[in-house]
């Protein structure tokens, strides 16, 4: 069995910060959503993996490599125009050489990971078999309908959803999926879905099971989904102090880098901090992930993901429900005049008390 991560699109939906990198390398817990996935196929036993990528294939690949890091073999595989996930599988169809595969979203996360999922596939040979969760919002989503345990329907992003059931970002298919790849229409945004190819699959008879996932699945499409993921990722970590802390008051799961120095502030996990940063005077609150070599002085920051080379100095306001990008400066204006002043990117977003 081979394993296909697709890990190209715009991201659109998470600008500014695509706009300088793939979504699936934004961190969680300080650790790109990306390797989440990779993880949990390796988990499962997966050595041989195509990685699917797109217009920031350079950064992928710097990030990825060849894959030892991880034991495994890593092909890319280019897709120049991102014109769905069923093109995607349409171009791995090469690579998988009649191999069944597990397809796993790159910008999805998955607490449990899929080594029971693939279990049963092995045991039960069906020609796919597919992920389900029950969510408040289907029609953010693909859409299963079942009947007596069986896959009836599938529907993407439908306005009346006919059941909860969301399509997760995880799917196992056998050879006959490249059969529906190649008679399936765009939709109607223009993507040849691989909702649509599972659908034909499901039209010609063949054996399409359900598996409702038990624990928590995130598709971090929109920055609010990556805060959630992070909360939900930081609530699994191993408290590990390696930088130098000194009577600061550390509580609950606190991860700390080395190199990093905390110094009179208080750290209510779970947090994590990364390697080389100044924290001063400061208060680091619940399910804050900081990256690499940020300084927070005098200021309070909780429920955010700030990436590395951040500098947050004496902010007056708490700083909650927010996403950094790299190198962001957020420091205190002169007393006079009483004003903001901001230096955006494009489409970037500010709440201001
Ligand atoms: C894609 C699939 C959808 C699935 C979702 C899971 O949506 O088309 O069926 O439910 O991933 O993350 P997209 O992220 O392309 O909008």
């Amino acid at each position: 069995m081979k394993a296909l991560i697709l890990s190209g699109g715009t991201g659109s939906r998470l600008r500014p910060l695509t706009y300088t990198s793939a979504k699936q390398l934004i961190p969680v817990a300080n650790k790109p959503i990306l390797f989440y996935a990779i993880e949990a196929l390796r988990d499962a036993g997966i050595t041989d993996f195509g990685i699917v990528v797109g217009d920031t294939a350079p950064e992928v690949m710097a990030a990825v490599g060849d894959g030892s890091r991880w034991g495994i073999r890593v092909t890319y595989l280019r897709q120049d125009v991102p014109r769905g996930l069923a093109h995607a599988v349409h171009i791995a169809e090469d690579f998988m050489a009649g191999e069944p595969f597990v397809m796993f979203l790159g910008d999805n996360v998955l607490k449990g990971g899929v080594t029971d999922f693939v279990r049963r596939f092995r045991e039960t040979r069906p020609d796919a078999l597919i992920l389900l969760s029950r969510v408040p919002d289907p029609q953010r989503f693909g859409v299963a309908e079942l009947r007596d345990g069986r896959v009836v329907r599938l529907v993407e992003k439908p306005e009346v959803p006919p059941s909860d059931l969301a399509l997760v970002g995880v799917y196992l298919f056998n050879h006959r999926i490249f059969e529906a790849v190649r008679v399936i229409k765009p939709s109607w945004r223009g993507e040849l879905e691989i909702t649509d190819a599972i659908q034909q699959l499901v039209d010609w008879g063949c054996a399409v099971e359900p598996h409702l996932v038990e624990g928590w699945w995130k598709d971090t499409g929109k920055p609010e989904d990556v805060l959630e993921a992070n909360r939900l990722l930081l609530d699994t970590i191993e408290p590990r102090v390696e930088g130098e802390v000194d009577a600061s008051e550390l509580s609950g799961r606190v991860r700390i880098g080395a190199g990093t120095r905390v110094v009179r502030s208080v750290v209510r996990g779970p947090v994590v901090i990364g390697e080389g940063c100044e924290i001063e005077d400061a208060y680091i609150g619940p399910f804050t992930s900081i990256g690499d070599r940020c300084r927070v002085r005098g200021s309070e920051v909780e429920n955010s993901v700030i990436l590395e080379g951040c500098v947050i100095d004496r902010v007056g306001v708490r700083i909650d429900g927010s996403l950094l990008g790299r190198g962001v400066v957020l420091e205190r204006a002169p007393d006079r005049p009483r004003a903001i002043s901001l230096v955006l990117g494009d489409q970037s977003r500010a709440r201001i008390v």
